[in-house]
């Protein structure tokens, strides 16, 4: 099984960023962690703060491998190119959150890309990854 996650903007600051909403792990070493537990899984992760290479990647993986695993960010919110891409591909995409963004700012409470994934997961810090992992086995 091939999963990718694609991680959005200013997740390459997990760890440094607003610590009491993400925790203080960064996501290289937790990545290593999920590579750790789920070893006959072929896990790949990207990130990018620019929403033309997130949508890039999607269509790049998105009609080989099994599963992509995404958290958009901030892009959760405003992107239509994005929720674009994610109905486009074949495979099936898992939103992951961090936080739970219901619990937040109501801007937060919108997402474009809901409507086009196979399930949401969010509100359960880092291992949001984990079970979305876990919701492809
Ligand atoms: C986030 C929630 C978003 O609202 C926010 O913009 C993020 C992270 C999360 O994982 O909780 O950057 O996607």
């Amino acid at each position: 099984m091939k999963l990718q996650i694609i991680n959005g903007p200013n997740l390459n600051l997990l760890g440094i960023r607003e610590k009491n909403i993400y925790g203080d792990q960064n996501f290289e070493n937790y990545f290593l962690s999920l590579k750790e537990e789920f070893k006959d899984i072929e896990l790949d992760f990207f990130q990018s703060n620019i929403e033309g290479e997130l949508i890039d990647k999607i269509q790049e993986v998105g009609f080989t491998c099994d599963g992509i695993i995404l958290n958009a960010a901030a892009y959760t919110h405003t992107s239509v190119g994005i929720s674009d891409a994610v109905k486009s591909v074949k495979s099936p995409v898992v939103e992951v959150h961090i936080s739970n963004t219901y619990s937040r700012e109501e801007f937060r409470h919108k997402s474009f890309l809901s409507p086009n994934v196979k399930g949401i997961i969010q509100g359960f810090g880092l291992d949001s990854y984990k079970l979305a992992i876990k919701s492809f086995l």
